[in-house]
């Protein structure tokens, strides 16, 4: 009893002198990944110093080392690591310790080759690379838990391991082997109960597809049957055990580390930006969400020296959505200088980098880490940049930008106010984002156009919003709508009644809601309304769909939108309309007049349904800023790859074009850090 109260006080005690380290009402921390297993150890010191000296806070490491912490089976060795942990404790540095599965050693695999994932085409994995057992094994869930186990217990209660990063990288990797079969029978028979609803709800009655138990269903096999044999929904219950799968794993290994180490020691794990499989929402036991950023991966981007600059969207989106998971996130891993494995790696334009690391603290990010210090002398990754060059220890271009960066937080530090809430200017704009991988998996698998892509609607409408002036939150359905005075779905196809009578409410309590093409075209079993193609969704838009188009390349629609021409080409849905007021109409085709895009008014709000997408964008854009606009607020989209942020009591710009602009700020505000005009990869913070 006594002594329970002691250790009772001592955890209290320990609690509030050591607290956790993430936290989103603190200024953002910056880290690097560390592989003390790649370099020879004498190097060691010099390394942690110098990474402490110039400025970083925390490292990373581990995560690909099985075999050094698991030479054996069951035989452990963790005093290599905790003489670089000792090596961080010297020089102040905070550890984030990976869990090693993405890398499981040879021993392992040459004894249990069973733990191997198979691919589409039943083809086994291999020795020599990561992320090749399945983690629906048996055998390869039994291992991993003695090494975490063994892992978690050493490490418990060492106040430098500030966070667990479970595994790398966790991407929903789709497996074909015996056992992720059947883990699949089991998941269908624990959601359908009954064999026969299984066969309702894949349609099975379509081509002889009829099952008579369970154990008679295989993972449909999109590679085997070809695109035309392909089920639908049989694919997107592979894509959702495929995410509930890797979900599972995950949790294990944070229940496992949650029972033993200290509760200051906070678990995360480092989701891909735009991850295909992985679903954030279906963990239960991690703490909060990080993600991993390569905003350059070879891609043209905007303008001539885009190229140089990456991706506007990946960060764009990578931080509104994983900040709304659970309220706390970060980037864990981000390209410090060129990348190894893109289609061309060019050099990135001076700038960049710093950019990209205002753009993670803009978004909310609490912490920024770099993918790696040192660049690697050997192995698949050598041509990656890393924080210093191959000698050790210069620092390499990126790495410049990274101490830049850490100096000009230091000095934010004086003036931000990291616990300061939205200002009213910027709250009254709050918007929600409702978006799910059950329909991002749906229209990919469906996507009826060789033009349709679904991140690229996504994106659309997200960086147009930033780019209006709006905050964006990513919700999911469950989620309370009211807090929001916009809510903008992007192509959400599969709702039932009770999501569109929380629209209803929601509208009709003020609630301003922007729907668009393809929204509530399916049931959540992912079959098509007995009805027009609007379904249950006619009595909140106000109107029927009567068909639905799309242009083959080189051709483009016209749409009369007030005063404007404006084109389409990838969706347009033939409205009837009800009760609707008609806002745009085709002014082509042998449909000419028809309405393509509604609004109607219900309580004191209204839903708005735009019919039709276009790969210019325009169409969007100018049905979003009349939406805005309506509702009273003043609309100035700042150019093309300008985002803006409010964040802990600044304003922040980042430009990913290749044009220098002149931004309107305030009078009365100062100017931080960059300049106005802001240059082509260039900042401007303002106080
Ligand atoms: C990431 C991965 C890292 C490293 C990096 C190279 O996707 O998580 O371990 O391989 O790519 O850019």
């Amino acid at each position: 009893m006594k002594k329970s109260l002691l250790f009772c006080l001592c955890l209290l005690a320990s609690i509030n002198s050591w607290g956790q380290y993430f936290r989103s009402e603190e200024l953002m921390k910056v880290g690097v990944y560390y592989y003390p297993e790649q370099c020879p150890e004498e190097q060691w010191e010099r390394d942690i110093k110098n990474i402490a000296s110039l400025g970083f806070e925390f490292i990373h490491m581990a995560e690909f080392a099985w075999a050094q912490m698991e030479p054996l089976e069951g035989q452990y060795d963790f005093d290599w690591l905790d003489r670089v942990v000792g090596l961080a404790e010297k020089y102040e540095l905070k550890v984030v310790l990976g869990t090693p599965t993405p890398c499981p050693p040879k021993w392992m695999t040459d004894k249990y080759p069973e733990v191997y994932l198979q691919d589409s085409h039943y083809q086994r994995k291999e020795h020599g690379t990561r992320a090749n057992i399945s983690v629906t094994n048996p055998k390869a869930i039994a291992l991993t838990e003695g090494m975490v186990t063994a892992m978690a217990k050493h490490y418990a209660n060492r106040s430098s391991i500030v966070a667990w990063q479970i595994d790398n990288e966790p991407e929903g990797k789709k497996d074909y082997s015996p056992s992720a079969q059947v883990a699949f029978q089991k998941w269908l028979k624990a959601k359908y109960k009954t064999i026969s609803g299984l066969n309702y709800a894949w349609g099975t009655a379509f081509w002889s597809q009829h099952y008579d138990s369970f154990e008679a269903v295989n993972i449909h096999n999109q590679s085997q049957v070809g695109w035309w044999g392909t089920n639908p929904i049989a694919l997107l219950d592979f894509d959702r055990f495929t995410a509930d799968q890797q979900a599972k794993f995950l949790d294990l290994q944070a229940r496992i580390i949650r029972k033993y180490v200290a509760p200051e020691q906070q678990i995360t794990t480092n989701y891909v930006a735009k991850s295909y499989g992985a679903d954030p929402s279906r963990t239960h036991d991690l703490d909060f969400p990080s993600f991993t950023a390569y905003p350059n991966y070879g891609s043209a981007n905007l303008g001539e020296q885009g190229f140089r600059i990456g991706d506007p969207n990946v960060l764009l989106h990578a931080n509104d959505y994983f900040r709304s998971q659970a309220g706390l996130t970060g980037v864990m891993e981000l390209q410090p200088g060129q990348v190894n494995w893109a289609g061309v790696n060019s050099l990135l334009l001076p700038g960049t980098v710093k950019m990209w690391l205002w753009h993670c603290f803009a978004g909310g990010s609490a912490y920024a880490c770099t993918y790696r210090y040192r660049q690697v002398l050997y192995g698949s990754e050598q041509y990656h940049a890393g924080i210093v060059l191959p000698d050790g220890e210069t620092l390499s271009m990126g790495g410049k930008e990274y101490v830049e960066f850490m100096d000009e937080l230091k000095q934010l530090k004086k003036v931000a106010n990291p616990t300061s809430n939205l200002p009213k200017s910027w709250a009254k704009r709050k918007t929600a984002v409702l978006w799910s991988y059950d329909n991002f998996w749906n229209l990919n698998t469906q996507g009826q156009t060789q033009k349709w892509n679904s991140w690229e609607i996504l994106h659309r409408f997200h960086s147009l919003l930033n780019r209006m002036g709006n905050p964006v939150t990513f919700i999911h359905e469950e989620e309370d709508f009211n807090q929001y005075p916009f809510m903008v779905v992007p192509a959400y196809e599969m709702v039932d009644q009770a999501l569109v009578d929380k629209w209803k409410k929601y509208v009709e309590h003020g609630g301003q809601l922007f729907l668009t093409a393809r929204t509530g075209a399916k049931d959540k079993n992912n079959h098509l309304w007995e009805d027009d193609f609007s379904g249950i969704m006619s009595s909140l838009i106000g109107a029927k769909i009567e068909a639905f188009d799309m242009l083959p390349f080189g051709k483009v629609g016209k749409i009369d939108f007030g005063n404007q021409s404006l084109s389409w080409d990838i969706w347009a849905d033939l409205l009837e309309v009800e009760e609707a007021e008609v806002i745009g109409s085709y002014a082509d085709q042998f449909y000419e007049g028809k309405a393509a895009m509604v609004k109607n008014k219900l309580g004191k709000g209204a839903v708005w349904y735009l019919g039709a997408y276009a790969s210019d964008g325009a169409l969007e854009a100018a049905c979003l800023e009349h939406f805005l606009a309506s509702n009273g607020l003043d609309v100035k989209p700042l150019p093309e790859g300008v985002f803006s942020y409010w964040h802990q009591g600044v304003q922040v710009w980042v430009n990913y074009s290749s044009n220098a602009y002149t931004l309107a700020i305030d009078k009365e505000q100062k100017v931080l850090f960059g300049q106005n005009p802001i240059p082509p990869a260039g900042i401007l913070v303002c106080q």
